[in-house]
C-alpha cells in the first residue's frame, strides 16, 4: 500500500531535517540565504537558519503587495462590543504598520530593543506587533486580562524602552480601563521605561500627562521601510506560566517562526493564499501571535481580528455570524469558547439562522478537548472538528490532523499525530525508556525541535536547559503527560507539573500559593487546578489557617480571591478556598498535589509508598466532599 502523503512527509521530517526545513525555507524571500539550516549557539541550544537575513514584516505584507495582493483584504477587525468593523487592505495595513514602526523610531526605538504591548483586541495591537518586527524591535505582548503585578514582573525581565497600551478594554459587560493598571505596574517595576503611548478609545479615554498620546505622535511619524535582521535575531518574547510565580520569557526567532508558520498553514490548516482565517483568541497569547497575526499574513490570507466573545456578545450565535459575513474558511478557537456555545445554544437554534458555508474546517486548541463538545460541534457543523496540542513554547502544532495533507480518521479524545518536524515521543518518567502502546508517560520531542519552537528563554539559558531540556537528556520536555495508541494517535491526559489551564488561559499553580501563603492567616496551603464544566479546569485552594485564626471557608475564598484577582488578575478565575487540618505529603515534605487532583475530580489514584499519613487523604476527601 502506498504510504499516505503525511507518512512520507513526517519520515523525511525525521531522517533529515536539515534537507526537510532547508528545502520549506525556500518558501520565504530572504535577504540573504542562510549559510547553513541547522547549527547549534555558544550555549549548545539549536538554532536555525544562522546566517540568513531577512524581516518578518517584509514577508508579512509588502511581499504580498510586490505580488499583486495590495488590494486584497489582509485584516478585518470585527468588534460586536463596539459595534465596528474595519476592513484594511493589504496596501492600508502596510501603510498603518510603516507610520507605526516610524513613531517608534522616532521615539528612539531601535533594532534589539523591547517594546511592551499591553493592549486590548484592537488593530492597533497587531499593527503595533509588526510594526516592532520591522524595524527588527523585540514586541512582548501582556495579556488584557492580567493584573498590574503581572505587567510589572514582564516589564522588570523584558526591560522595554517604550510601552504602548490603551485607555481601555471592552469584556462582555463592562470595560477595563488600563489606565491605571499601567500606573500601579509602573510604580512597582524597578525598570524606568523611556515613553508610555496610549491610544485613545472613544468608548473611554484616560488622562495622564506623561502618557504620550498615539494618534497624535502617529500624525507626525514618517513611513518607514524594513530593516534587515538575522533569522535568529529575536521576533518577539511572549511570557507565559511555568511552574515558579516568575514567567518565563519564551523567545521567537525571526527566520524559523516565518518557515514554520507558512509551513503549518498549507500543511496543517489546508489554507491557501486569499483564504479567510479566523483564531478566535487574544493577541495576548501565542495562538494569537502565531494564527491572528503572523501565519495568515504570511501565507497570504485575510485574518479577523475578534473583539467579542463567543457568547453574550450578543448571544451564542455570535461565531456564525462572523464565519457568514466574513466567509471564513477555516476557525481556531479554544474548546472552552464551544462549550459556552453549547450551554447556552444546544439544539443549535442560533446557529440555523446563519449561513456558514464557507466554512471547511474547525480546529480546537489550547486545553483537553472533551469527546462530548468534539461530537457536539461534529453534529452542529457537519464539518472536520480537528482536535491538536501545543504549547506557547513550540508556537505551532506539535500534534494535528494535518488537513492538507489529506485528513486521517479523526479519533475523539486524541490531538493528533506528530506534526512533520516533532519526533513526540512518550517515555517512562525514570528510566527514561519508551513506554508500551496505550500506557500513559512523560510526553517530550527528540531534539533538535523544528524550527518556529523556543530557542531559549530571554536571558535565562541556564533556565532553558533546567525547565525543558535536563530532565529528559536528548529531549524536550513539554510538561504534559499522555500516550500513544496502536495506530501512533496520541492522547495529552494534562500537565504532570504545577500549570493549569483556566478557559483556556495557562496559569502557574505555583504562583497563586505564593499569593495564598502570603495571607496573613495562612500557615500552610497547596492550589490545585479541579475539573470544571466549562472553563475545563479551575484552581482550587486547600488551606491549614495559623493557629488561633477563625474564618470561614467562604470568608477566606472571598479573601484569597482578592488578593488573586489584584496580583494576577480576573482570568485566573479563583473562587474557592477551603480549610483543612494538615495537607497529605511525603516523608521528605513534598505536597502530594497530583492525589489531591486525582481526589477532588473523583479519578483513581495510588498513594505513593513515601506518604507521611494516608488518613490524610481521607480527610481531604470529605472536606472537598462537604464543600458548598
Ligand atoms: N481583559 C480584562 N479582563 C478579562 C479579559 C481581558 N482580555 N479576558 C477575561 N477577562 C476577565 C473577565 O471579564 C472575567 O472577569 P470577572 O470575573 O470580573 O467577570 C474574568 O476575566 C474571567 O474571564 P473568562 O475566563 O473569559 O470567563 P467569562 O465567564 O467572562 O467567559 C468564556 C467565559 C468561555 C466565554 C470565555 O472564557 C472564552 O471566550 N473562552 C475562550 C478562551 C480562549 O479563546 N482562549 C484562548 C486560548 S487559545
Ligand atoms: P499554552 O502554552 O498556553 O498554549 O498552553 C499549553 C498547554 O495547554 C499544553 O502544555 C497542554 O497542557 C494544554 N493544551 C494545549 N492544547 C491542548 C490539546 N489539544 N489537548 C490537551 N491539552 C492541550
Amino acid at each position: 500500500m502506498a504510504k499516505s502523503d503525511y507518512t512520507t512527509l513526517y519520515e523525511q521530517s525525521l531522517a533529515n531535517p536539515e534537507t526537510f526545513w532547508g528545502e520549506q525555507a525556500k518558501s520565504l524571500k530572504w535577504t540573504t540565504e542562510p549559510a547553513t539550516i541547522l547549527s547549534t549557539d555558544e550555549h549548545g541550544f539549536y538554532r536555525w537558519f544562522a546566517g540568513g537575513e531577512m524581516n518578518t514584516c517584509y514577508l508579512a505584507l509588502d511581499r504580498h503587495i510586490e505580488e499583486g495582493r495590495g488590494e486584497q483584504l489582509a485584516l478585518i477587525y470585527d468588534s460586536p462590543v463596539t459595534q465596528t468593523i474595519i476592513r484594511y487592505t493589504y496596501n492600508q495595513l502596510l501603510d498603518e504598520v510603516s507610520r507605526c514602526a516610524g513613531m517608534l523610531q522616532q521615539l528612539g526605538v531601535e533594532k534589539g530593543d523591547r517594546v511592551i504591548l499591553y493592549m486590548p483586541m484592537i488593530p492597533q495591537a497587531a499593527v503595533a506587533m509588526l510594526a516592532c518586527a520591522r524595524i527588527g524591535a523585540v514586541h512582548s505582548v501582556v495579556f488584557g486580562g492580567f493584573a498590574a503585578h503581572e505587567l510589572a514582573l514582564r516589564i522588570d525581565d523584558a526591560r522595554p524602552k517604550v510601552l504602548l497600551t490603551a485607555s481601555a478594554g471592552i469584556e462582555i459587560d463592562k470595560i477595563i480601563p488600563y489606565g491605571p493598571l499601567v500606573q500601579s505596574a509602573l510604580q512597582e517595576a524597578e525598570h524606568q521605561m523611556d515613553h508610555v503611548v496610549m491610544w485613545q478609545r472613544d468608548v473611554q479615554t484616560y488622562d495622564e500627562p506623561t502618557f504620550k498620546n498615539w494618534a497624535e505622535l502617529l500624525d507626525d511619524a514618517p513611513a518607514v521601510g524594513c530593516t534587515t535582521v538575522a533569522a535568529t535575531d529575536p521576533l518577539y518574547i511572549l511570557y507565559t506560566s511555568g511552574t515558579t510565580g516568575k514567567p518565563k520569557g519564551i523567545v521567537r526567532d525571526n527566520g524559523g517562526h516565518a518557515v514554520a508558520l507558512r509551513f503549518s498553514m498549507q500543511t496543517i490548516y489546508d489554507v491557501q493564499p486569499g483564504d479567510v482565517y479566523w483564531a478566535a483568541s487574544d493577541v495576548g497569547w501565542v495562538v494569537g501571535h502565531s494564527y491572528i497575526v503572523y501565519a495568515p499574513l504570511l501565507t497570504g490570507c485575510t485574518t479577523i481580528l475578534y473583539e467579542g466573545k463567543p457568547i453574550r456578545t450578543p448571544d451564542a450565535g455570535a461565531f456564525w455570524r462572523v464565519v457568514e459575513q466574513h466567509r471564513v474558511k477555516v476557525l481556531f478557537t479554544a474548546p472552552t469558547g464551544f462549550r459556552a456555545i453549547k450551554k447556552e445554544d444546544p439544539d443549535g437554534e442560533l446557529f440555523k439562522k446563519y449561513d456558514v458555508s464557507s466554512l471547511k474546517y474547525l480546529f480546537l486548541a489550547g486545553e483537553r478537548c472533551d469527546i462530548a463538545t468534539l461530537q457536539w460541534a461534529e453534529q452542529l457543523l457537519n464539518i472536520p472538528v480537528i482536535d491538536h496540542w501545543w504549547q506557547t513554547e513550540s508556537g505551532w502544532p506539535m500534534l494535528a490532523n494535518p488537513a492538507g495533507l489529506g485528513l486521517m480518521p479523526v479519533v475523539p479524545g486524541s490531538a493528533g499525530k506528530p506534526v512533520p518536524g516533532f519526533d513526540v515521543q512518550v517515555l517512562h518518567g525514570d528510566t527514561h525508556t519508551p513506554c508500551a502502546p496505550n500506557e500513559e508517560g512523560a510526553v517530550v520531542v527528540k531534539l533538535p525541535l523544528p524550527p518556529g519552537c523556543l530557542p531559549t528563554l530571554w536571558e535565562n539559558p541556564e533556565r532553558f536547559h533546567a525547565g525543558y531540556l535536563e530532565a529528559f537528556p536528548g529531549y524536550y520536555f513539554t510538561g504534559d503527560g499522555g500516550y500513544k495508541n496502536d495506530d501512533g494517535y496520541v492522547f495529552i491526559t494534562g500537565r504532570i507539573d504545577d500549570v493549569i489551564n483556566v478557559a483556556g488561559h495557562r496559569l502557574s499553580t505555583a504562583e497563586m500559593e505564593e499569593i495564598v501563603a502570603a495571607h496573613p492567616g495562612v500557615a500552610e496551603c497547596a492550589v490545585i487546578g479541579v475539573e470544571d464544566q466549562l472553563k475545563g479546569q479551575v484552581p482550587v485552594g486547600f488551606v491549614v489557617l495559623k493557629g488561633g485564626i477563625n474564618m470561614t471557608d467562604s470568608e477566606l475564598s472571598r479573601e484569597l480571591e482578592k488578593m488573586i484577582r489584584e496580583k494576577i488578575g480576573p482570568i485566573a478565575c479563583f473562587k474557592q478556598a477551603m480549610t483543612v487540618q494538615r495537607l497529605p505529603k511525603t516523608r521528605s515534605g513534598k505536597i502530594l498535589r497530583r492525589i489531591m487532583r486525582c481526589i477532588a475530580d473523583d479519578k483513581p489514584y495510588q498513594a505513593p509508598s513515601t506518604i507521611e499519613d494516608m488518613a490524610v487523604l481521607g480527610e481531604i476527601k470529605d472536606v472537598w466532599n462537604s464543600r458548598t
